[in-house]
């Protein structure tokens, strides 16, 4: 008897505090779903599913084996599922990740997840991506492999160390003598877009070089060229335009096309992001402080000429040695039928010229060769990849005449560079020298810490003794 009596009012307690809800609902709901909204635009405009989501795989189940000079890091899941991924992260935790490299466990992350960028986010930022992940993604009930690298990286405090030295985190903070949009491009580009990670060389201890930023980094495979405001080296001679229709299509006719992991930031990320974000890009790139290359005497769009040698080779039986193969023999076998025999492309524009583009502009030659390895890749744009096609010592001669006729001739191609870029990128020699180096470097911290304890140790003594 007791029991349904008491049950009663909890019921209507249940029911009235329904209503309540429904009546607080549509304000409620509405402020949710603009935060989430935000948070999902930040997460598209930061390419978390670039290094979260494998091709093909579960979306932000992690599984992707970034490539760094001291081996593969593997990112991880973080969907929100409680026993795999970041279920059990609270607001906090999941902020300490993003912005300052810490995981819930209170273990560092390694720089591969690119936290020194994601510093510059604002707390409501972080509060909008963390609505967005854990509300908005389906948890998935797999962890990917774990992360093991050589001595001393794997232990996760060296990189206490390494923030130490490096991590300026704080958010974006305006400047300013300069506009909103400019503002808003110099968050996006520091920040979660994230271009100084890829475009920013690094010193020996793989911290972006913030004095030449964005003059260009090796990739380890691919190379992020020179983007400053430097008219030679870099994106000065490019209208504000056509930077917008390079970081939204892939393709500034006679500037260049997007290849490699330019492509899938472009596919994933900036493709979606708001023509007010992208011209905010490119007015804040063009202030960037120019940085000129060795050599660039001229804008490296702007180098070759078409020129033709296939009437000298027409009528000419092929080599026996298929690595006799002269450059214009494998031009004209394998690139002409496209970019057409003075490599001036075709006439509509929808396959580009060679000539004043910038792929063949710069000495580094990485781009062409992977390019030429791997093809191209974006939405509805493809060019064949001719690794199965060519080995290594026709790709060197195919490279070296379209440098000589089409680019810039100061840049080489050779057969052991084709050979390394076809292997993928190695663990660095690097690695044994940043481990001398972190060595030697903790001996002399160890050092400076013993002499700085002597002389707390007098200090403290000192009044005991007055
Ligand atoms: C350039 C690659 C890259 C991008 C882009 C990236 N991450 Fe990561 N992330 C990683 C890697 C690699 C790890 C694992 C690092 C490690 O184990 O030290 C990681 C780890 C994390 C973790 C820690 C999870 C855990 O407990 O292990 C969180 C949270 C996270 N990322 C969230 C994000 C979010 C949110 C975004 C987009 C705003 C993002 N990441 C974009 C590479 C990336
Ligand atoms: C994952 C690494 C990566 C990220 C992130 C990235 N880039 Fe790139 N970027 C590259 C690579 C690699 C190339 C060369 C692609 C090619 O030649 O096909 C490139 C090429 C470019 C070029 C063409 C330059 C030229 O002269 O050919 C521009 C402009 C550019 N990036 C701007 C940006 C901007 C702006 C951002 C951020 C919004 C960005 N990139 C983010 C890797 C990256
Ligand atoms: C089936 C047609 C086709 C063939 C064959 C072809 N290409 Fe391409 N190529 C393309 C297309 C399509 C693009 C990209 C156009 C765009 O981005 O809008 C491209 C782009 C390029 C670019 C600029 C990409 C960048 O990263 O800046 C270069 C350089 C290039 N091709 C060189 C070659 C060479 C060298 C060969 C021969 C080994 C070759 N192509 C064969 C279709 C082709």
């Amino acid at each position: 008897m007791r029991v349904p009596s008491a049950r009663r009012p909890k019921f209507g307690a249940a029911i009235f505090a329904v209503l309540a809800t429904a009546a607080a609902l549509p304000s409620a709901l509405a402020a949710d779903a603009a935060q989430v909204e935000r948070g999902r635009y930040l997460a598209t405009a930061s390419d978390c599913i670039a290094c979260h989501t494998v091709p093909g795989g579960a979306f932000m189940a992690g599984g992707v084996a970034i490539a760094t000079p001291i081996g593969a890091i593997m990112s991880t899941n973080i969907t929100p599922s409680r026993a795999h991924g970041i279920g059990d992260y609270t607001l906090a935790q999941f902020s300490a990740a993003l912005r300052q490299g810490i995981r819930a466990d209170g273990q560092h992350l390694y720089p591969a997840m690119p936290y020194p960028a994601y510093a510059l986010l604002s707390d409501e930022d972080v509060a909008a991506l963390y609505a967005y992940f854990t509300t908005q993604v389906a948890p998935v009930e797999t962890s990917p492999p774990p992360t093991s690298l050589p001595f001393p990286f794997g232990i996760r405090l060296s990189m206490a160390a390494w923030n130490l030295l490096f991590l300026q985190g704080h958010p974006h903070v305006p400047n300013p003598a300069q506009s909103a949009e400019w503002n808003r491009g110099a968050f996006l580009v520091n920040g979660p877009a994230h271009c100084v990670t890829c475009h920013t060389p690094r010193n020996l201890l793989m911290a972006e070089d913030g004095s030449r930023a964005l003059a260009g980094s090796d990739l380890g495979d691919w190379f992020a060229p020179n983007i400053t405001s430097d008219a030679n080296s870099g994106v000065g001679g490019w209208t504000d335009e056509e930077l917008v229709a390079y970081l939204r299509d892939g393709n500034a006719p006679g500037k260049g096309q997007a290849a490699g992991p330019m492509a899938e930031a472009i596919g994933n990320s900036l493709h979606l992001l708001s023509a007010e974000d992208l011209h905010a890009i490119a007015v804040y790139l063009k202030t960037v402080p120019p940085v000129r290359d060795a050599g660039d005497s001229q804008p490296v769009f702007s180098r070759g000429s078409p020129s033709d040698e296939l009437p000298s080779i027409r009528g000419v039986a092929l080599p026996a040695d298929p690595d006799s193969m002269t450059g214009a023999q494998l031009y004209d076998a394998w690139c002409s039928t496209c970019h057409q025999a003075q490599g001036q492309g075709s006439f509509d524009g929808t396959l580009p010229s060679l000539v004043h583009n910038a792929a063949l502009g710069r000495a580094n030659t990485n781009n062409l060769v992977m390019l030429m390895l791997q093809g191209l890749h974006r939405k509805d744009v493809l060019m064949p990849g001719f690794a199965a096609e060519m080995n290594d010592t026709q790709v060197a001669t195919l490279g070296q005449y379209l440098m000589a006729h089409f680019g810039n001739p100061a840049g080489t191609v050779t057969v052991a560079q084709v050979k390394a870029l076809r292997a993928g990128p190695a663990t660095s020699p690097l690695v044994l020298v940043v481990q001398v180096a972190l060595v030697v470097g903790a001996a002399a911290a160890l050092a400076i810490l013993a002499v700085l304890l002597a002389r707390w140790r007098r200090m403290r003594q000192r009044p005991q003794q007055t």
